[in-house]
């Protein structure tokens, strides 16, 4: 979804900064890109289609003036297709300022029919360009300042945004404000910053302030104001993030998702071990910047159900927490796609947690799944992986997963970690429930230190050698079915997804019990067939599946640790045992390696596949 960054220098060029800005935030999706810089007077903005290269070449070919104010932004085209005019920034008939948006303004129609009756010519088919007119006429209407201007337009607006303003006047001025999508800022003596997310900010301040919704926020270099949009003041705190600048880089790999691949055992280490208390045969859930995370024995004790609600692929980290609470804590746990959730007008049973997980922690439709759950009387609890993020503030309850910033839009480390800290939730509500006493807690949190060298096995040259080979055998295939069963059922829809997110050929994932009902006729030579399966209470149902596939001529990729499914496959990828309750954190390894590498041989944008987007802010 669109990128935003903004900043305010006390003196210097602000360009090189919003460009960088601009460059950390592309793997949110993006198809146009546009800068807008502050003139005594005016605004200089520019904006190109296509990726944030076009824009630079054209600043190098004809440079803007420098300038201490600007906004910059990466469009996802919704309203009027990706071209230069419909790129932001925006600006008012007079080029007094410049405005960039992310979001929907649904009533835009109205107001533009307004604003053109008034004499106001628009140059773009955007929603957005509505908002930076009615600022303009804010303005005319003699707004004292920018921020005013803007809190004067956003009573009129209806809609989701996040928008960022600028204008360089008698003062520099720089506005931002937020109904639904994030923005943050960070303030420092040389200049205060604004963006999409924490990763723009990182490279000037660690210590950031996360809008919430219904805030306008004014910035100078050294200072803040926040007010509500009725011109109210309000004290935001700010929290302090841990990320480091170079998380956010490739490092030695050519892509993000191949290096977060391989940041996995790290991923484990920084979500499990130091929560791992052997000496009670227990884990504690909390987290350096949230004590205990708000997970009291009085909490776990009193939860009779848990519904679970998420998008993507976090939707398949929480049905694998399915098995987990239900299989280890014995609680029932119900699952829903958080966009179905939230429309269904749901029944929920009184003491009811309302588990979202979500890697970024603003996913709009999980959002809103979570503030329907809490009206309704659950308890909102959540895990996830961004600590200010409106999820993480919006909860009683998190568990954060410590997996890092994820820039690939396939998401692969934030699914590993999200499986660990379902199991440790799982673990947890056992113990304070007394339905895992001391020495099996032992045993389970002992399981967790075994995959570490099992995950680096899975990530050895040799290994991803075997599946290079593989993809390299399979990537004409006529399709791709992914079958699993019990805890790896999720891990098959996992796979699928993975593959057609960024080698776009056609995956289905499917329970391996269903396949007889429907999918086996799709079997027939060509057709590639992954069978996930591990030793395991339901490994020879899952092996029958094998069998199956090969008697009508499909081919069988087996992944897992069963022995004798591996024998009866084409091709066998044999992942290292561990406990069952585990084994999705490995088998979804080779699934991850196994998508890159078609994708990579299909030569494909990997980090940045077509029509999806890593932040998805708007329904
Ligand atoms: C988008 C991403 C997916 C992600 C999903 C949920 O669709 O492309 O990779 O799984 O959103 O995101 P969240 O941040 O809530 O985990």
């Amino acid at each position: 979804m669109c990128g935003i960054v903004g900043a305010v220098l006390t003196e210097g060029s602000v360009l090189e900064g919003l460009l960088g800005g601009l460059r950390v935030l592309e793997y949110r999706g993006y198809d146009s890109a546009g800068v807008a810089l502050g003139l005594e007077g005016g605004v200089s903005i520019r904006r190109k289609a296509g990726r944030i290269e076009k824009l630079e070449d054209d600043l190098r070919a004809v440079p803007l003036a420098d300038s201490p104010i600007g906004i910059g932004h990466t469009r996802w085209a919704t309203h009027g297709p990706p071209t230069d005019e419909n790129a932001h920034p925006h600006t008012d008939n007079q080029r007094r300022l410049a405005l960039v948006h992310n979001g929907i303004i649904e009533n835009h129609s109205e107001l533009r029919a307004e604003l053109e009756a008034e004499g106001v010519t628009f140059s773009s088919g955007t929603d957005t360009e509505a908002l930076a007119h009615l600022l303009g006429r804010e303005l005319d209407r003699s707004a004292p300042s920018l921020a005013e201007a803007l809190r004067r337009a956003l009573r009129l607006v209806h809609g989701y945004y996040a928008v960022a303003a600028m204008r360089f006047g008698d003062e520099k001025e720089l506005v931002c404000a937020r109904q639904g999508p994030p923005i943050c800022v960070g303030v420092t003596p040389e200049g205060s910053y604004l963006g999409s997310d924490v990763l723009a900010l990182i490279p000037h301040t660690r210590d950031i302030v996360f809008l919430e919704d219904g805030d306008v926020c004014e910035l100078a270099p050294g200072r803040m104001e926040v007010t509500r949009i009725d011109g109210s003041v309000v004290q935001r705190a700010s929290h302090h993030v841990s990320w480091e600048e170079a998380d956010a880089g490739k490092g030695v790999y050519p892509h993000y998702m191949l290096k977060e691949i391989h940041e996995q055992p790290d991923v484990l280490a920084r979500t499990a071990f130091s929560r791992i208390d052997e000496a009670r045969g227990d884990v504690n859930l909390g987290h350096d910047e949230l004590g205990d995370g708000g997970w009291s024995d009085a909490l776990l004790q009193s939860i009779d159900r848990v519904q679970v609600a998420a998008c993507g692929t976090a939707l398949h980290a929480g049905y694998i927490a399915r098995y987990l609470i239900e299989g280890l804590a014995r609680i029932p746990v119900d699952v829903d796609y958080a966009s179905e959730f939230r429309y269904r007008d749901p029944v929920l049973a009184p003491n009811t947690l309302a588990l979202a997980i979500s890697q970024s922690g603003e996913t709009a439709d999980t959002l809103a799944a979570q503030r329907l759950a809490r009206e309704k009387g659950c308890t909102p609890a959540a895990i996830c992986n961004v600590a200010g993020s409106t999820l993480v503030r919006e909860s009683d309850a998190v568990v954060l997963t410590n997996a890092g910033p994820e820039i690939g839009v396939a998401s692969t480390k934030a699914f590993v970690a999200q499986v660990i800290a379902a199991y440790l939730l799982a673990v947890r509500l056992g113990r304070a429930r007394g339905v895992i006493d001391r020495v099996q807690g032992l045993e389970l949190v002992r399981e967790l230190r075994l995959l570490r060298p099992s995950l680096e096995r899975l990530l050895s040259e040799d290994h991803v050698a075997e599946i290079k080979a593989v993809a390299g055998r399979h990537l004409n295939a006529k399709g791709f079915m992914f079958l699993g069963r019990g805890i790896n059922y999720p891990v098959a829809l996992e796979g699928a997804l993975k593959l057609k997110e960024i080698s776009y050929m056609h995956a289905e994932g499917y329970p391996a019990g269903e396949m007889k009902h429907g999918p086996i006729a799709l079997i027939e030579p060509g057709m590639s067939t992954v069978v996930v399966n591990s030793r395991g209470l339901v490994a020879d149902k899952a092996r029958s599946n094998v069998e199956q596939v090969r008697a009508r001529g499909g081919q069988v990729i087996c992944v897992g640790s069963d022995p004798e499914s591996l024998a009866l496959a084409d091709e066998a990828i044999e992942v290292p045992r561990s406990s069952e309750w585990l084994s999705p954190v490995l088998n979804v390894i080779p699934l991850q390696l196994l998508s890159y590498e078609i994708a990579r041989l299909r030569g494909c944008d990997i980090d940045k596949p077509r029509n999806l987007a890593k932040s998805v802010t708007v329904e």
